[in-house]
């Protein structure tokens, strides 16, 4: 799957919080990018050792529909390699490399819907809800919006003053419940995690027709665990239920590892791609697209988190395991088809041919 590229020009830089910015971009002259409220893009940037380049993906948190640039906000994650990269060195005027929009979780408003969409974040999470939100509240004059967002303190609320905006905007369309885990002494708001209890007595207080209403989900997968057990309750049906991970293979591989290496072995395996045929490797911890970038075999990816299907190959022998399928449809699966970013050798006759 051959991806666009695109040299962007820094617009604007915007301080959100003391570890968080948003990047905006000018689109590019010949092009206005087109993309879906709830979408990412993926930054390629010379972050790593010795300036190697390093790919990582972030929602827009602007919206297609009422903002002229395209907008990128930032959380530092400790010791990250890009999220302080971008933070730290991004200044108005860079050009900064990024892949073309992607993603499955996204809205496309439609100005005849009336609809109910409940929105649960924590921390940067927010970024693709607030793309979601202010596109529906723009677009739909019927619908209506509750944002429930959990975070540290109160200075840790990414865009706080743009969500009393949309509340000022408007007016009972949109609802915010906001949930601090470490509030100061002066906070009057709800204290605590998202969890299942929280969510579902929220849910109650927004008047959520569970039969109808649509959920979206970006935050700690315990987080999203938690308020999918809550809507299993109320029978809601898996197909309005939509989450974004942004917990990328690396963190996945890391925290699952002790029990992966249990199971998986190391394996060498063959990559066919582009006409050429590769032979390489996979160590337990690895997965197929992480040893193939150690070892500079340039094959593609965007997300490295299961989700835009850009590193889909066919297992055409042996047996691979996926840490996350949610990228590919049922079909795909029993095709044989593989996501290399989240996928680890089974057996030792693993080929894999990419298109
Ligand atoms: C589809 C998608 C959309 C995303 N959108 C956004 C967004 O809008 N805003 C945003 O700030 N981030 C977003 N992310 C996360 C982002 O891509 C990076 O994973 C994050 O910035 C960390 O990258 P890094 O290079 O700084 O850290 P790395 O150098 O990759 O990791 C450093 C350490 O942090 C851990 N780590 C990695 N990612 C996270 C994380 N998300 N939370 C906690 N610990 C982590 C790693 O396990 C490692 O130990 C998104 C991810 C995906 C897959
Ligand atoms: S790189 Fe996005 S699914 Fe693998």
């Amino acid at each position: 799957m051959s991806l666009k590229t695109y040299f962007l020009q820094v617009k604007e830089v915007t301080n959100e919080t003391s570890d968080s910015v948003t990047i905006y971009f000018w689109h590019p002259l010949s092009e206005q990018i087109k993309y879906k409220a709830g979408q990412f893009i993926t930054v390629i940037v010379p972050a790593g050792e010795g300036g190697k380049k390093i790919r990582r993906s972030y929602s827009m948190s602007t919206s297609p529909h009422s903002d002229t640039s395209i907008g990128i906000t930032i959380k530092r994650v400790s010791g990250g390699l890009v999220s302080n990269y971008l933070n730290d060195n991004v200044k108005v005027g860079d050009f900064l490399e990024v892949l073309e929009p992607m993603g499955n979780f996204h809205v496309e408003p439609d100005a005849d819907k009336s609809r109910h969409a409940v929105l649960f974040a924590a921390g940067s999470g927010v970024t693709p809800m607030m793309s979601i939100a202010k596109s529906i509240l723009k677009m739909e004059a019927n619908s209506r919006v509750t944002l429930i967002y959990g975070n540290r303190s109160e200075d840790s609320i990414i865009f706080k003053q743009k969500i009393e905006e949309l509340e000022a905007q408007y007016g009972k369309r949109f609802t915010i419940h906001h949930l601090l885990s470490r509030p100061s002494d002066l906070w009057v708001g709800h204290k605590g995690r998202i969890s299942q209890g929280i969510a579902i007595r929220l849910m109650k207080e927004a008047d959520t027709d569970f039969a109808n209403d649509e959920f979206y989900l970006c935050g700690p997968i315990g987080m999203m665990e938690d308020v999918i057990a809550g809507l299993g309750i109320y029978n809601v049906s898996k197909d309005r239920i939509h989450k974004e991970n942004f917990h990328t293979a690396i963190a996945a591989t890391e925290e699952d590892s002790v029990d992966e290496e249990d199971s998986l072995k190391t394996q060498t395996i063959k990559v066919k791609y582009e006409g050429s045929e590769y032979e390489f490797e996979v160590k337990p911890h690895q997965t197929i697209l992480e040893a193939a970038l150690d070892l500079d075999i340039d094959l593609p990816y965007s997300c490295q988190a299961g989700m835009c299907t850009a590193c889909m190959g066919k297992c055409i022998e042996g047996k691979v395991k996926m840490d996350e399928e949610d990228g590919l449809t049922e079909k795909e699966i029993k095709q044989g088809f593989i996501l290399t970013c989240v996928a680890h050798p089974l057996t030792k006759d693993v080929v894999i041919e990419i298109d």
